[in-house]
């Protein structure tokens, strides 16, 4: 049994906002952002698209919603987008995009979550008319989550907009931990940016906001989607209280990722794990039965999540601090 302590890795989602996040929440002006109204959601959605260096962005409650607005905006129903297999998009949304949107899904695979242009060129359908799905997008997720937080070369996603290029395919990135990937490689926001026609970025992962996502592309992208995004019940309000948390961890939230990619690092050598594989902030190790390893690091008080039977994870996160990691660190490793 543990002292009471416990240091919760199961994933970056579970901070919760600061104290000055929650002033900076408590002053923020509102008004009916239905109505457009709404000045705090506008600075937030105009300055994410600026970073991106795209027209516009669109304020939304999930990464899933940003992910199916943004999907929809370029794969329409009976088209097909192409993505790793292990993608947020394709495993962990519930079947969204084909529930909602129609859209239909293949697969490459990669262990690492990565680009692999023979595979994509294998599965890429042309539009030959009324016998095949034709593929009308491939998505890239950065940082890859169920790859352990793998990084997306610059150079493999530029190689990628080449290849679309030439097919005249749209270019979807899930950029959920797209400020990982930034500071652990010191590639410009912008520079992703160029890569996408359409992204999905969010605020409550690693940068400690409690909710919110963008879809950021180009403005007629956006009004659509503005449209999709009422349309499935998720029109806000005086959302500018949340949009002010994201404000402020675009402010300060940013450049400490380093810290928590730092931590994981820690924790990946005292589970056995090549530090040089862990890109960013999220461990994953193969165990020989997960669920079991879950309930004994619980009762020791570290929370991990099973994957998979026999893979888990660990996620560092503004909440953990060098001790916590620490800490973790020696209880994982004598587990
Ligand atoms: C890569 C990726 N994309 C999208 C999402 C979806 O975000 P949300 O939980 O806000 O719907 C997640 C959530 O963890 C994610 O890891």
């Amino acid at each position: 049994m543990h002292n009471g302590l416990v240091i919760d890795l199961r994933s970056d989602t579970v901070t919760r906002p600061t104290q000055a996040m929650r002033a900076a929440m408590a002053d923020a002006e509102v008004g009916d952002d239905v109505y457009g109204e709404d000045p705090t959601v506008r600075d937030l959605e105009g300055r994410v698209a600026g970073l991106f260096a795209h027209e516009a962005a669109l304020f939304t409650p999930t990464g899933s919603l940003a992910n199916v607005l943004a999907v929809r905006s370029v794969v329409g129903p009976g088209q097909e987008v192409l993505c790793e297999s292990a993608a947020h998009i394709a495993r962990a949304e519930l079947g969204a995009h084909g529930a909602i949107s129609g859209v239909t899904m293949r697969t490459w695979h990669h262990p690492r979550g990565q680009i692999d242009l023979a595979q994509i060129g294998t599965l890429f359908a042309p539009d030959l008319g009324p016998f095949f799905v034709p593929t009308a997008a491939i998505a890239v997720e950065n940082t890859h989550n169920f790859a352990g937080g793998a990084v997306l070369p610059l150079d493999d996603l530029r190689a990628l907009r080449g290849f679309a290029d030439e097919r005249e395919v749209a270019i979807h990135l899930d950029g959920a931990r797209i400020w990982n990937a930034h500071v652990a490689t010191g590639t410009p926001l912008a520079e992703y940016g160029a890569v996408a026609d359409v992204l999905a970025v969010c605020l409550s992962k690693g940068l400690g906001a409690p909710v919110g996502s963008l879809m950021v592309g180009t403005s007629e992208a956006i009004e659509e989607a503005r449209v999709w995004r009422k349309r499935l019940g998720a029109g806000m309000r005086q959302v500018g209280v949340l949009a002010a948390a994201g404000l402020y961890a675009l402010d300060h939230h940013i450049e400490r990722l380093a810290d928590d990619h730092a931590h994981a690092a820690l924790l990946a050598e005292s589970l056995g794990v090549d530090p040089a594989g862990v890109d960013t902030n999220i461990v994953v190790a193969e165990r020989s039965d997960a669920p079991a390893y879950v309930a004994r690091a619980r009762d020791a008080g570290v929370l991990v999540s099973a994957v998979g039977p026999t893979t888990v994870r660990l996620v560092t996160h503004l909440d953990v601090t060098r001790a916590d990691a620490e800490a973790a660190a020696r209880i994982l490793a004598g587990l």
